[in-house]
C-alpha cells in the first residue's frame, strides 16, 4: 500500500475514542520492527522522524524512501503515514517539498502570534499538496533531540485559536514529558485535557508516550487523544535486548557478530512493544 496522510485516520480515531500510535524511527531495523507490528495487528500506524534522526540517517528524502521502499518490500497492506516530528519552520517546509504525508510544525517556543502565523503558512503549503499538519501549543516537557520544553499546560484559548487555523491534529501540553518520567512526576493533567477536548474537536496528540501508566493513557484516549507518540520505550527495549544478546556471549558464537543477527533481538523487541502499545491505545477499533 502506498503511504497516506493522517487526516481521515485520526478523525476516525477521535470519533471512535481510540488512538493511533506514532513511533519514531532511527534506521532500517526500527522501520521494519514498527511496520511488522502494525501489519500483524492489522492497524494504521504513523512512522515519524525527528529532525535529529533525519540528519543522522542522511536527510528527509532518504527517510521517506526508506519507509516507502520498506512498506513495499515487506508487502505492508495497512495504512502508513510518514510524519515529521517536532519540525521547525524550515524542516516542515522541506518535508512538504520532499513529499512526507504529514508534518508537525512545532512553534511552541515562538511568541504565540508568530506560532499562529507560521502554522497558517505551513497549513496552506501542506494542504495544497494533500499533506496533513500537526501544531503544538504549551510545551511538552523534557528534551528530545535538542528540542527542549519546560512542560507547561496548554492554554485553552490559545489551543482553540491554533486549532481554528485548519490544522489536522493538535499537540497540547498536559503535564507530559519526553523521555523517562522523573520519580516525582505528578501524572497527566486530565482536567486540562477535559477542558481542551470539550472545545476542540480536532484530534489531540499526546507526546511523551513512554512511561505513562496504561490507565492514564487509556483515560486520555477516551477523552480525545487520538495520536500517541512513542520513542524512548522503543530505544530502551532495543538496547536491553541487544545488551542481553551480547552479555550472553551470542555475538561471539559462530557468526553472531553479523549485524543481521546482532540487531535481530532488538528489532523483535520493538515489534513486541509496538504491538503492546497498539493494544493499549485501542487501535484495533480502526479495523
Ligand atoms: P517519548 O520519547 O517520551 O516516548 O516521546 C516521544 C515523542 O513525543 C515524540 O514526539
Amino acid at each position: 500500500m502506498s503511504l497516506v496522510n493522517g487526516k481521515s485516520m485520526l478523525d476516525a480515531a477521535r470519533a471512535g475514542s481510540y488512538a493511533i500510535g506514532a513511533f519514531n524511527t532511527n534506521n532500517l531495523e526500527w522501520t521494519r520492527g514498527i511496520l511488522a507490528a502494525a501489519q500483524e495487528k492489522g492497524v494504521p500506524v504513523l512512522i515519524q522522524t525527528s529532525m535529529g534522526a533525519a540528519k543522522y540517517m542522511g536527510g528527509y528524502e532518504l527517510c521517506l524512501h526508506l519507509v516507502q521502499d520498506t512498506v513495499k518490500s515487506m508487502g505492508i497492506t495497512v495504512p502508513v503515514v510518514m510524519h515529521l516530528d517536532h519540525g521547525n519552520y524550515e524542516a516542515a517546509k522541506e518535508c512538504i517539498e520532499v513529499g512526507y504525508n504529514s508534518v508537525m510544525f512545532d512553534g511552541h517556543d515562538l511568541p504565540f502570534a508568530e506560532n499562529l502565523e507560521k502554522t497558517k503558512e505551513i497549513v496552506a503549503l501542506a494542504h495544497a499538496k494533500g499533506i496533513s499538519v500537526e501544531a503544538e501549543v504549551g510545551s511538552i516537557g523534557g528534551e528530545e533531540d535538542g528540542i527542549v520544553g519546560a512542560g507547561e499546560l496548554a492554554d485553552v484559548e490559545e489551543a482553540k485559536t491554533l486549532a481554528a487555523t485548519g490544522i489536522d491534529y493538535l499537540a497540547c501540553g498536559i503535564g507530559n514529558i519526553h523521555g523517562q518520567y522523573p520519580a516525582n512526576w505528578t501524572g497527566l493533567n486530565l482536567d486540562r485535557l477535559s477542558e481542551l477536548a470539550a472545545v476542540i474537536k480536532t484530534p489531540l496528540v499526546l507526546h511523551g508516550g513512554s512511561g505513562i501508566p496504561k490507565d492514564q493513557i487509556q483515560k486520555a484516549v477516551k477523552m480525545g487523544i487520538s495520536k500517541v507518540n512513542v520513542n524512548t520505550e522503543c530505544q530502551l527495549v532495543f538496547a536491553a535486548a541487544t545488551r542481553k544478546y551480547i552479555e550472553e556471549g551470542k555475538d561471539q558464537e559462530g557468526k553472531g557478530f553479523d549485524p543481521r543477527k546482532l540487531f535481530a533481538p532488538g528489532t523483535k523487541a520493538i515489534t513486541e512493544l509496538v504491538e503492546d502499545r497498539i493494544e493499549w491505545f485501542g487501535t484495533e477499533a480502526a479495523k
